[in-house]
């Protein structure tokens, strides 16, 4: 795992949104994996300027986001497709046959979510893989538990990330889903190559004991330290705690 830090939240994004265009630029049909969250706004914005001023042709882009509140229509306020078309699908004109979504209304989520990871085999797998971190160390939906689960799943939210997601719920916890689909550990460790993004004092603990602590399925994203290509980008915020694993993992 490497580790790039930058003095700012807007460096650290668009460092990222740099190396993303030069993966499209180098590979027109990309395979993508994408994130929602707050953090991966600045990314798509600078994602965005950057195919509009170099003229880039996503017209052969595939992308796959990581997740979908069960429940949740992609018309809703709140939905991560409705974010994703407002952030970058729209802006840049990707159509319908170039994005995968979990479908959070699926009458059965079960076969959502095989439809779902027959859809990444059938693409050729993704190449790249945007992730951001929860402050609890999940990526996509992936809680911390007593186990994970390797393929894209059903999952139920924890409080802190039902808390998190509010903002786009209204500010109201308790209009955010209990429940969501999320692609599962096993399926995000396909990805050949993996991209995370973390800004922020709040992620530092999780951020280091990602890159440093022991691999549990209390913090989930400590599982990327298996995968062979995965570059971290940080702010100094979030890059803080990377000298102090010890103390972070005796808080686990
Ligand atoms: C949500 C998403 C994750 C994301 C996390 C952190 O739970 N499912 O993919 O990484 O939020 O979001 P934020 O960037 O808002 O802290």
């Amino acid at each position: 795992m490497t580790t790039r830090t930058f003095p700012t939240a807007g460096e650290a994004a668009a460092a990222l949104a740099g190396d993303v265009l030069n993966q499209i630029r180098a590979r027109p049909a990309l395979v993508l994996g994408l994130p929602t969250g707050r953090t991966p706004v600045a990314f798509y914005r600078a994602l965005v300027r950057g195919i509009r001023r170099g003229g880039t042709s996503v017209a052969d882009l595939t992308t796959f986001n990581l997740d979908e509140f069960l429940g949740v229509s992609p018309d809703q306020p709140g939905s991560y497709r409705g974010y994703m078309e407002r952030y970058l699908f729209r802006p840049v004109g990707l159509g319908p046959a170039q994005i995968n979504f979990l479908e959070g209304t699926a009458a059965d989520p079960r076969l959502e979510c095989e439809r779902y990871e027959r859809a990444i085999t059938a693409s050729g797998g993704i190449d790249v893989q945007v992730l951001g971190i929860g402050a609890n160390g999940h990526i996509g939906f992936n809680e911390p538990g007593e186990w994970l689960v390797l393929h894209t799943h059903r999952v139920t939210l924890r409080p802190e990330t039902r808390r998190t997601n509010a903002g786009l719920f209204g500010g109201h916890i308790d209009s955010v889903p209990r429940e969501a689909l999320s692609m599962g550990l096993g399926t995000i460790l396909r990805a050949r190559k993996i991209v995370l993004l973390a800004t922020g004092r709040e992620k530092a603990r999780a951020v280091s004991l990602m890159v440093r602590g022991p691999l549990t399925t209390a913090l989930p994203a400590s599982f990327l330290q298996l995968h062979g290509d995965v570059d971290v980008v940080l702010d100094d915020a979030a890059g803080a705690l990377l000298g102090d694993t010890t103390g972070a993992a005796a808080h686990l």
